[in-house]
This record gives structure tokens, sequence and C-alpha cells, in this order.
């Protein structure tokens, strides 16, 4: 049977002051709105598509290079920032088997030096190639590391350094498009209407993917089939589409922290992706969601406090992975000093489901609705399904706050003072 990611709403619904049936009529209005295209921000709707159309060259030449890398067992160094690195960063860290090394290192996305200098010297005498990705081209911390990383590229590979960069950037616009034509980089292109944070299952995030080894056929099939799933408007057959509801009901009632939570650290950085998509999405005129994020246990015994008795004006959304296919069998003690003998023969993932359902219902009683987003399993195709499943309930959500979901101009007033500080802005 088709792994579907769902919504579990038992422990939400008792929070919503109305039925959440009233925002069918609206929800319905914006989903024809963005197959019509005639919603705020039409023109930035190219990732709706991107499972359906994949661009087969690209995607052809993205499996090569691959290929090529592994095989010569080179490590690519991703520069970018934002939505230009965090979609592969997040699909690594999914899918990665703790403790497994990684050859996909990722930069550009601070101004650190210190970083700078211990990946030089790490660097130094591997091989490596370089996958330097900015929608604009100008963005300043991906291109300084550029800089810093190409140098040091030149200097390893002074005949053949330009052969080593592919460039992911706009297809005729920006210096990085400019400087890739000049020298030659080998170009994958991100399209004028596809968002940097809704980039992930364009080349931005398939070529880091593809090199640590993720099965891009399967992360498009999981889009694929999240695309047709999510073509339905009725809230009752659309759990994206009850998400963005639910989310703005709480919203409406003043619940306007979201705390992303998982039970899996590899989780953490589908978290730093997912606030990216819904905090720079929604985040405009005065409106929005803060969307936070934890990694339970661990963070119990810090911020579950505040979850508990804090002030209360949150909500939990549970990134919950179903099935886990490895597992740790807890033992006899002989000695049994830490009286814990009672648990022998349940795994670790038995410990864990308790954990959490003792979670929810101290949570829910102390006044904090959950929704918990079911992931199957941890593999690609779950993941492509995922990605898709909250862009599209991002989409859905912005548009009922009535703010356009694909621009981000409180971003450009950071850039403008730091450029004017630097002297860069004339
Ligand atoms: O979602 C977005 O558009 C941003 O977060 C960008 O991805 C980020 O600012 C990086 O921009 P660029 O790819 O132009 O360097």
């Amino acid at each position: 049977m088709k792994e579907k990611i769902t919504v579990n709403k038992q422990y939400l619904l008792p929070f919503l002051k109305e039925d959440y049936h009233v925002y069918q009529a609206k929800v319905k209005e914006i989903h024809n709105g963005l197959i019509a295209k005639t919603l705020l921000g039409s023109d930035f709707l190219g990732w709706l598509d991107l499972p359906v159309n994949p661009k087969t060259e690209e995607i052809n030449f993205i499996k090569d290079f691959s290929k090529k890398i592994r095989k010569e067992k080179a490590y690519l160094v991703v520069i970018g920032i934002g939505g230009s690195y965090l979609g592969a960063k997040a699909a690594i860290s999914f899918l990665a088997k703790p403790f497994s090394s990684s050859k996909v290192i990722f930069a550009g996305y601070n101004t650190k030096g210190e970083y700078l200098e211990g990946l030089c010297k790490f660097l130094q005498n591997k091989d490596f190639y370089i996958n330097i990705i900015s929608k604009s081209g100008t963005t300043l911390e991906p291109a300084l590391s550029f800089r810093v990383i190409k140098n040091l590229l030149a200097k390893k590979y002074p005949d053949t350094w330009k052969e080593r960069i592919v460039a992911t950037t706009d297809k005729a616009r920006g210096a990085l498009y400019t400087e890739s034509v000049n020298n030659g980089y080998t170009k994958l292109v991100i399209e004028d209407n596809v968002g940097g944070r809704y980039s992930v299952l364009s080349a931005v995030g398939l070529l880091a993917a593809s090199v640590y080894g993720i099965n891009i056929d399967k992360l498009l099939k999981g889009a694929l089939d999240a695309y047709k799933d999510l073509l339905n408007p009725s809230l009752d057959k659309n759990d994206a589409y009850f998400y963005a509801v639910a989310r703005y009901m709480l919203y409406k009632d003043n619940k306007v922290t979201e705390l992303l939570i998982n039970y899996d650290e590899s989780l953490n950085y589908l978290s730093e992706w997912s606030k990216q998509l819904f905090c720079e999405s929604e985040g405009k005129d005065k409106k929005g969601l803060l969307v936070g994020s934890m990694s339970y246990t661990t963070d119990l015994h810090s911020l579950g406090q505040y979850v508990q008795d804090g002030l209360r004006n949150v909500f939990e959304t549970i990134y919950n992975v179903e099935n886990v296919s490895t597992d740790y069998l807890i033992s006899e003690d002989d000695k049994n000093y830490d009286k814990l003998n009672s648990l022998a023969g349940k795994h670790f993932k038995d410990i864990t489901g308790a954990a959490m359902q003792g979670v929810i219902n101290a949570h829910t009683e102390g006044g904090v609705p959950n929704i918990i987003i079911n992931i199957p399993s941890k593999n690609a195709y779950c993941l492509g399904y995922l990605f898709y499943f909250l862009e599209k309930a991002c989409a859905i959500s912005a548009h009922l706050l009535e703010v356009n979901p694909f621009n981000q101009p409180g971003v450009e007033s950071y850039k403008k003072e730091m450029f004017k500080l630097l002297g860069l802005l004339k």
C-alpha cells in the first residue's frame, strides 16, 4: 500500500472553537486560485508542478555527476543559504544513519571565518567539487564563501578547477550567472517561478541529495503522489489543507507560536527547513505564526517546562515517524542496580512511544493543542511526499492569512542595512 503523510486530529479537535468545515469554502477558493494562478504571488507557482514535469536532461546530468563523484570518492561542497541549502541538508540528515560520514559538506550559510578556515584545512588533501547555489547570484554569505573555496579549488586543480564547479542559479541574470558563463561552469537553472524555499524538489535540492546517495527518483515519486493526492480540496480528504486550516484557527485563537516537535534528532533539519518555509512565507504585514522547533525527549528537560506551564500561546505539531527500521533491545541486567529490569525485552521504540503518548497527555491537559503529522517511514519516498505536503499546506495557510507566500521583503531590509555598513550600497 502507498505510504501517505496523514494528520492525526485527535489531540487538536477539542481545542478548536468552531467546526473547521466553516473554512471549507475559503480553502476551495484558494485552491482554485492556485490552479488558475489568480492569487497574490502567482508568478511564483512553478514549484507546484515540479514533480509532474521533472527536467529529464537535468536529472540525467545529476545522476551521472553523482555517479562520477561517488566513484572518485570526492567531496561535494554545497555553498548556499536559506532555501538554497536547507532542503538538501534536511534530506541528508533525515535519511542518514547515525554516525555515518557524509561526503556532502555545506558552507556559505554563515559569516564565520573560523568555519571556512577549518573547512579549507580539511579540504586541502581531499578531492572535491563545488556546487554553488544562489538564485539571485548576489547573496553575500554564499558569495564570500565561494570566493574562498574557489581559490582553494583553483590552487589545487590549476588546469581543471572550472570543470569542478556546478553553478545552480538564474537562467539569465545575476553575478553568479555572468561568472558561470564567462568561466564555463556547468549550469543548473532555478526557474523564475520557483522561489528559494520552494526549490528543494528542483536541482537546488536534488544534486546534493543524489551525491549523498539518496534515490531522487523515489523522492520525486513521493512528491508526485502528494501532488495527486492533494488535488482534492476537501478538508476531510486533504490533510495538508486541514493542517493549514488548523494552524490558522489556532492562530486566530491567539496560539501564535507553533512548535515543531520530533522524537528523532535526524529530523532537526527538516524542522529548520519547515521553519524557513512557514516563517518566511507568512511572517509579514504584522501577521503570522512564529514557528520554533524542539527535539524530544532531549528538550523536555529544558524547554519542556515552558510548554507545560508557560504562556498559553503555543501549540505543538509533531513530526511523528511511525515505523523505525532498526532498534535496540533492552536487556536483563544481573545486578539491576538501576531497577529497570521490568523494561527488559522492550525496544527503545517502545520507550519513545510511551514518552510521546505521555507528553501528549500532559501537554494537552496543560492546554497545549497537539497536531500529529504521521510520516510512515524514514525513506526517500515519504520525504518527497512530506516536502510537497508542507509546501502546499504553507501556500494555503499564507493565503488564509491574506499574505503573499512567495516574497520576503523583510529579509531584504537587513541586507540593505548590512550593505550600507559594508559600503557596498552606492
Ligand atoms: O526562500 C528564499 O527565497 C530565501 O530564503 C533564499 O533562498 C535565500 O535568501 C538565498 O537566496 P539566493 O538563492 O538568492 O542566494
